[in-house]
């Protein structure tokens, strides 16, 4: 079986759909996960581990020759990679973190530091918000009777099969190093998107914009997640909403699922 790719996180809501394009191009997968999300295909190898702990990296490893790291935490798989006889890594981050000083993304930008440091071949590609990171939000933010916005914010969202497509293409090319940015078919306020969230929704809430202070809305307001230029993305929002919306898909349902306390005797 040609080139064995290991995906990080190929249970979430991107990692799943390199596992699918790998798949059907031929490679060799394996999913690392701690096991918390349902593993969606049984005739793909599931290995247990922990990128944040190192717990079962190396035997995750075993044989790769290409990682797809769909998780964030990235210090135990570089030294575990090395080890391992240096395989090519190839890492999704987000387009703007050097541009929102945002806790989250300043690790994100360590993590890229050091993977473009460590002496592993490598390739980084940053992507906009993902559409069901977006449509979770509007969800969340359309459950009281009034809804009220960070007024003034700008997002580029993009669906996660351009984005995972992008990515298993990555994985079966060259390290090419830092990959052009990926964002989504068009840059719009939040509040529209809200509206359209809605219209797909079958909800009608009035959108009442709140000015929130700080670095983080101030950048994000002056566009830093956006990716000008290069709307690589096809998905629109609305496609995606109508197709799993309709569908009866609830975004991140799996993400907030695993974080859940499980009852006795109920499985996973
Ligand atoms: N969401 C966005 O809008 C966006 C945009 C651009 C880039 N990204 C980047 O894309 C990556 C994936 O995002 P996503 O939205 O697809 O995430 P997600 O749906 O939350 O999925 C995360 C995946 O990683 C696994 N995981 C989490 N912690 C782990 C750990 N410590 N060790 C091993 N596996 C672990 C999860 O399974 P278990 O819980 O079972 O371990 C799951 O398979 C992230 O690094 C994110 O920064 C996200």
């Amino acid at each position: 079986m040609a080139n064995r790719v290991l995906i990080t996180g190929g249970t979430g809501t991107v990692g799943r759909v390199v596992v699918d394009r790998l798949t059907a191009a031929g490679a060799g997968v394996r999913v690392l996960s701690r096991g918390r999300r349902p593993h969606q295909r049984a005739d793909v190898e599931h290995v247990v581990g922990d990128v944040g702990s190192g717990a079962g990296l190396d035997a995750a490893l075993d044989g790769v020759e290409t990682i797809v790291h769909c998780v964030y935490p990235t210090e135990h798989l570089v030294a575990a990679a090395k080890r391992a006889g240096s395989p090519h890594l190839v890492y999704v981050s987000i387009v703007g973190i050097d541009r929102i000083p945002f806790a989250l993304y300043r690790t994100m930008l360590a993590n890229e530091r050091a993977i473009a440091e460590s002496g592993l071949p490598w390739t980084v590609l940053r992507a906009t918000q993902f559409h069901d990171l977006i449509a979770f939000l509007l969800r969340m933010l359309a459950k009281p009777p009034i809804m009220a916005l960070p007024a003034g914010l700008r997002f580029q969202p993009v669906d996660v099969r351009d984005v995972g497509g992008r990515l298993a293409q990555l994985a079966l090319g060259e390290p090419v190093g830092r990959a052009p940015d990926f964002g989504g078919p068009q840059a719009r306020p939040l509040d529209d998107l809200a509206r359209s969230y809605q219209a797909v929704a079958g909800k009608r809430r009035p959108i009442v914009p709140i000015r929130l202070p700080g670095k983080v809305f101030g950048g994000i307001r002056a566009g830093g997640l956006l990716a000008p230029g290069h709307a690589a993305g096809t998905i629109t929002f609305e496609q995606y909403l109508r197709e799993q919306l309709g569908a009866g898909r609830l975004p991140y349902r799996d993400a907030i699922r695993a974080y859940l306390p499980r009852r006795p005797g109920r499985g996973s």
